[in-house]
């Protein structure tokens, strides 16, 4: 077999570390990366859907904004790492996969950036991803919320899609996980519901779909915007909103969003079916619009 030869006559993989297209097997970063160090870094992960690598734009977008708060110096430009995205997905030959697409502030002992040894780590890799089973999405979700809160936006602010972020995340995931549940909220300092640990969240009462802001510690997620833009051309009334675990409770339908976990009713929260415990009208009507535009809007590879 040769270096970059993988079983089952798989093509080679490929990641783009720093600029470079690298065996997988051979690439590695260094143990003072200040991601692995500290979490100081941000990421992005992005779907490919039938060859089309979707809202590639928004999540690049997204990584700046992430980067341009946290003051990281990302040593390539946005056009240039689009390309960059285009040619790990080409080169790994993923017509569906999972692209993930992470920055670190650089290599250097001591948390003071002023001891950075190297510009910004810039990895892209892709890989096969399915979060739920064929069931859980026909069936819907079984969630809690969890104990751990989102952070307030005077420490890491949501918005953010730093690496650091997500210890609280992977609190409330294992939160979850204990109960043998698909998911769990998370709420923000004031006890109002923000979002789940990987995803956002929407609720549909008498007919209205709502979501709640950024500013209630909500991710601007990519899918959710997808699916404000849905929304919108189905003529579903659509609002931001902030909401308590009542809400949810009483909701008629609820669902979640995120690039790893599309779009999946939320059909049991803490004990209580949510409407009838089943995925709802308005659910199945935004998951159908939501698979038909996969298959087609995005940056062809
Ligand atoms: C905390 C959190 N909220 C929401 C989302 C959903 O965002 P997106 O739809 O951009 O994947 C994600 C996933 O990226 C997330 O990690």
């Amino acid at each position: 077999m040769s270096a970059n030869a993988t079983p089952n006559n798989q093509p080679p993989q490929w990641v783009h570390l720093n600029g470079k297209l690298t065996p997988k097997q051979d690439a590695s970063i260094s143990i003072y990366d200040h991601g692995f160090l500290y979490g100081d870094g941000a990421f992005e992960g992005i779907r490919v859907y039938n060859g089309n690598i979707f809202r590639l734009d928004g999540h690049l977008a997204r990584l700046y904004r992430s980067v341009q708060a946290m003051g990281i110096a990302l040593n390539v430009t946005q056009e240039a790492l689009k390309e960059r995205v285009l040619e790990t997905v080409r080169a790994n030959q993923h017509r569906q996969g999972y692209i993930r697409l992470s920055v670190s502030r650089g290599v250097g002992l001591g948390l003071d950036p002023k001891h950075l040894r190297s510009e910004s780590t810039v990895v892209i890799s892709t890989e096969q991803l399915s979060l739920y089973s064929q069931e859980m999405y026909e069936k819907g979700l079984i969630t809690i919320t969890a104990s751990t809160r989102v952070p307030p936006s005077c420490c890491i602010d949501p918005q953010v899609k730093s690496l650091g972020r997500y210890i609280n995340n992977i609190n409330a995931k294992m939160e979850a996980n204990r109960v043998g549940a698909g998911e769990a909220l998370m709420l923000n300092m004031e006890g109002y519901v923000a979002e789940a640990t990987g995803d956002n969240i929407f609720l549909v009462r008498n007919g209205v779909l709502s979501t709640p802001s950024s500013h209630q510690g909500a991710l601007p997620g990519i899918t959710r915007a997808v699916v404000i833009e849905l929304a919108k051309e189905l003529g579903i009334p659509f609002h931001e909103d902030v909401f308590t675990l009542y809400d949810v409770y009483n909701a008629d339908e609820a669902f979640l969003t995120g690039t790893a976990a599309e779009v999946i009713a939320m059909v049991q929260c803490d004990g209580r079916d949510i409407g009838n415990g089943k995925p709802g009208k308005t659910t199945n009507c935004l998951i159908k619009g939501f698979r038909e535009r996969t298959g087609t809007d995005g940056t062809k590879i």
